[in-house]
């Protein structure tokens, strides 16, 4: 059997920083209230010239640049993600001709939060199977394009950003040891977008019809603490190891309170979880692979780490792999 790992990480984050104290001046919130409840403090706005492409191929130059892999022996480009720049063409083809890419093939992959984990999974089983040697896989969000910014329950959890990693072969015993996918379609109503009717300014013209993100927060909040320590729990199993075996929990980041509520019920200590809420805010997709990669540049992810990716998203879909660095 090949053995697939992750060989190098990169990111991107736009640079316009919008705090707590700024959303204060936009809606009726505090940053005491979003502190406490979610443990954001700040997060990254993507310009109108950052688009999601823009940021994923800064993130993809990040990765490639640690691997030393040269663009034109890309052999697959995956791209997680629910804002792209349009229906098509996909991001990834995108990425792919920003980079030169030219024997790559390139498509995306709608998961939400869960997208980054569901990119790595089926980049994984090409490697596996023998046809590609490596992908370059991306998760890269503009989310803050489909919120309401007059909604408060929703405009203060979210931020953009882009994160890659490069996978290929690595001697036995490393790399990805484990997979989890799962999907609760059920829990579909739990967040979603919808196209909301908005008056123009100009009386005369038509209505106009607007994307939103609208979430059910207090039922997510539950089903998300579940649904993610059931995906640690049966993916560590799978790696064949124990929960006390793991070195470094790298989850998605939604809230801080849901971090710590999976922590508990897996009783696990937080200081083994990386967290980054607190500086970005919830990236969907692109929160996992942001963390893994400021969790690997400050050293709390090392060679022979073990490592566990968790994600949840609307769908809903959850997530896991487990990789011994
Ligand atoms: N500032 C101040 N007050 C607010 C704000 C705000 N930004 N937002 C809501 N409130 C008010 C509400 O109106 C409500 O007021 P009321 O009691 O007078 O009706 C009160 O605060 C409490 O609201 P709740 O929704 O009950 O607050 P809760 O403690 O549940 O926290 C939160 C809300 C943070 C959204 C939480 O439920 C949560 O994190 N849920 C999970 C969300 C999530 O994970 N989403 C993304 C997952 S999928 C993906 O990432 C793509």
């Amino acid at each position: 059997m090949k053995n697939v790992g992750i060989l190098s990480v990169g990111c991107y984050l736009p640079h316009r920083v919008l705090t707590n104290h700024d959303l204060e001046k936009m809606v009726e919130t505090t940053d005491e209230w979003i502190t406490t409840r979610t443990g954001i403090k700040e997060r990254r706005i993507a310009g109108k010239h950052e688009t999601n492409s823009y940021l994923a191929i800064h993130a993809a130059k990040d990765a490639l640049h640690h691997s030393k892999l040269d663009p034109a022996k890309i052999d697959l480009i995956i791209v997680g993600t629910i804002s792209p720049d349009s229906n098509f063409p996909s991001v990834a083809c995108l990425v792919q001709k920003a980079l030169g890419a030219k024997h790559a093939a390139a498509f995306d992959i709608s998961a939400a939060c869960s997208g980054f984990l569901y990119a790595i999974t089926t980049a994984k089983q090409f490697l596996q199977s023998g046809t590609y040697k490596n992908a370059l896989v991306i998760a890269s969000e503009k989310i803050t394009s489909l919120i309401d910014w007059s909604d408060r329950s929703t405009c203060v959890l979210f931020g953009d950003g882009a994160g890659a990693c490069v996978l290929g072969m690595v001697p036995e015993g490393q790399g990805i040891l484990s997979e989890y996918l799962h999907a609760q379609g059920h829990f579909g109503e739990l967040m979603a977008v919808v196209m909301e009717e908005r008056e123009p300014l100009n009386q005369k013209d038509h209505m106009m019809k607007i994307p939103k993100v609208v979430m059910q927060g207090q039922e997510l909040f539950k089903v998300a603490v579940n649904s993610m320590a059931h995906a640690v729990e049966i993916a560590v199993k799978k790696a064949g190891l124990k929960l006390s075996d793991i070195d470094c929990i790298v989850p998605h980041q939604a809230n801080d309170r849901i971090i710590s509520a999976v922590a508990k019920k897996l009783d696990v200590p937080k200081e083994k979880i990386f967290i980054n809420i607190d500086r970005y805010g919830n990236m969907s997709a692109a929160s996992i692979a942001v963390a893994l990669c400021e969790a690997v540049h400050k050293k709390q992810i090392k060679k022979g780490s073990n490592v566990v990716l968790v994600a949840f998203g609307a769908g809903l879909v959850s997530a896991a792999n487990v990789v011994k660095w």
